[in-house]
């Protein structure tokens, strides 16, 4: 999909097709009023008929709408108009999205951008259009799984704007929006492909391909490198599988040179299968997505790069599956990770902490001013929270804050969670520094405990988004998040508005 910004009259764009609003209680935005009048009231009239009453999600779209030009009019119902914010903004634009999909491409003006939303200025309803229209537009698509139908939907996407002062501001909405939604695409992607394409390897692969795209450095550090490291960990959850483990180091150098770097962690299991403490059968398919930590650590330097941000950035991806094998870690196995501390192995299926905490050590030694780890780590999180915040955990109070402002930002929210030292107690081992696991209670939290544990060098963010990453049943994808949280956060940081 294109994108544009005008400032137009609703009732005189020549596209295919025309959006406008109307709320509950046949209240008319100033658009559809402008439609409406032209029309000698013809909206009016659809609407006292009641064959739309403006309640939200709704649309109803029109044929031939007397004194217009358009060829079409979708009406798009806003609900109360008392009620209207950003999260019935962004229903809204996917409603508007959704109808037209099935139809011929075709050119688009909308007039949605201009409704009053709380608290929200217009850069962020133009960002906000594009990362929700993108959104609504994706379908999963590669040559060795579904192929690509023909082109469909919305072609372009005028965004009418209520113009004055705001061009500039728009433009670079246009141009943030973008970047996020591109990033947003890249992680979905590679989180939608299956477990037999996407490797460790292929993560490598793409790694390096995009750091060529966007002209930041890439190195992979393979299984002999991590042995000399000493990564005992990591290398432990390999173990299993025929596919070599991958440490994937990406350094983007956007900001000046005396300035220390903000680092990413993903999670990059590419195929969890529990290992030797297997998972029950069903629904096994989805840890496919357990490397979307990864896949949000690449969508989110695709972002940054594409915007340009000035910022230093290093991301670190720690890649492997987790197999059953002769050859794999068998519950009671101790190993010695990076950092010395060792680690009893109680459940091999809590293997991402395993990952992380030599991925984390290694992060030390590029001195980072803060590290947010990201991972599909507990289902306990998802008990928690479901599927509409990320478990937020952190040693530092202001990082944790600058997160969630980010993702009330960016409507990709997370939710604190305590991570105070009672917890701590749950792993402990009669055999080992530590057990990689703490009982049920409690288990995303624990799970965080586990990784605060090699992290007390630095300021610290981990963020559980086993709930958040993908959906499951019908509408089975991976929604990209928390792209737009981690890329807002970094613009934060460098000091962009
Ligand atoms: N990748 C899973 C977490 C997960 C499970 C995310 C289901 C989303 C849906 C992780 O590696 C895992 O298996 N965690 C275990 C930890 C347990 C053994 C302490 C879990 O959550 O059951
Ligand atoms: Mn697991
Ligand atoms: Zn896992």
């Amino acid at each position: 999909m294109e994108f544009s910004i005008k400032n137009g009259n609703s009732e005189k764009q020549r596209t295919a097709c025309v959006i406008v609003g109307v709320y509950e209680t046949r209240k008319l935005s100033e658009a559809a009023a402008a439609i409406d009048h032209a029309s000698d009231g013809y909206l009016v009239g659809i609407m006292r008929r009641g064959d739309m009453d403006g309640k939200i999600g709704t649309s109803l779209l029109l044929h031939n709408v007397p004194g217009t030009l358009c060829d079409r009019v979708l009406l798009v119902g806003l609900g109360r108009e008392r009620d209207f914010n950003e999260r019935a903004y962004r229903r809204v634009v996917a409603a508007s999205i959704k109808p037209l999909e099935t139809r011929g491409a075709m050119d688009v003006a909308t007039f949605l951008a201009e409704l009053p939303v709380k608290k929200r200025d217009i850069g962020w309803k133009v960002e906000q259009m594009i990362e929700v229209a993108q959104d609504a537009a994706y379908r999963f698509a590669h040559p060795l799984c579904k192929k690509a139908d023909e082109p469909h939907g919305i072609e372009k996407l005028i965004i009418n704007v209520p113009m004055r002062n705001d061009l500039r501001k728009c433009d670079n909405a246009l141009r943030r929006g973008l970047a996020i939604a591109a990033g947003v695409q890249f992680t979905k992607d590679l989180g939608n492909l299956p477990g037999n394409i996407c490797t460790p390897t292929y993560l490598a692969e793409q790694a390096v391909e995009l750091g060529k795209q966007h002209n930041f450095s890439v190195e992979v550090l393979e299984k002999s490198d991590m042995e000399k490291l000493e990564m005992g960990s990591l290398l432990s959850v390999a173990r299993g599988s025929r596919q070599p483990p991958k440490l994937i180091v990406m350094r983007y150098s956007g900001g000046a040179a005396t300035r220390k770097p903000l680092a990413l962690v993903g999670k990059g299991i590419t195929f969890d299968s529990g290992g030797i403490s297997i998972k029950p059968a069903a629904d096994m398919d989805e840890m496919k997505y357990d490397m979307c930590g990864a896949a949000s650590v690449l969508g989110t330097f695709k972002a940054v790069a594409q915007m340009g941000l000035p910022i230093n950035l290093i991301g670190i991806i720690p890649t492997c599956e987790n197999l059953p094998d002769g050859n794999a870690s068998k519950p009671g196995d101790i190993v010695t990770s990076m950092s010395g501390q060792t680690i009893e192995i109680l459940n091999t299926d809590a293997e991402g902490r395993l990952i992380l905490c030599d991925a984390l050590t290694y992060t030390e030694s590029f001195n980072p001013e803060v590290v947010v780890d990201i991972a599909t780590l507990t289902g306990a999180c998802v008990i928690a929270l479901g599927h509409h915040a990320s478990g937020l955990f952190s040693n530092s109070e202001h990082l944790s804050k600058e997160l969630q402002h980010a993702g009330e930002e960016t409507c990709d929210r997370v939710w604190p969670m305590p991570m105070w030292d009672d917890y701590q107690e749950s792993l402990k081992s009669n055999f080992a520094d530590m057990a990689n696991v703490g009982g049920r209670a409690a288990g995303s939290v624990t799970a965080a405990c586990f990784l605060s544990r090699f992290t007390k060098k630095f300021d610290w963010a981990h963020l559980d988004i086993a709930g958040t990453a993908w959906k499951s049943g019908k509408e089975k994808g991976a929604t990209g998040r928390p792209v737009p949280l981690l890329t807002r956060f970094l613009m934060n940081r460098s000091g962009l508005n």
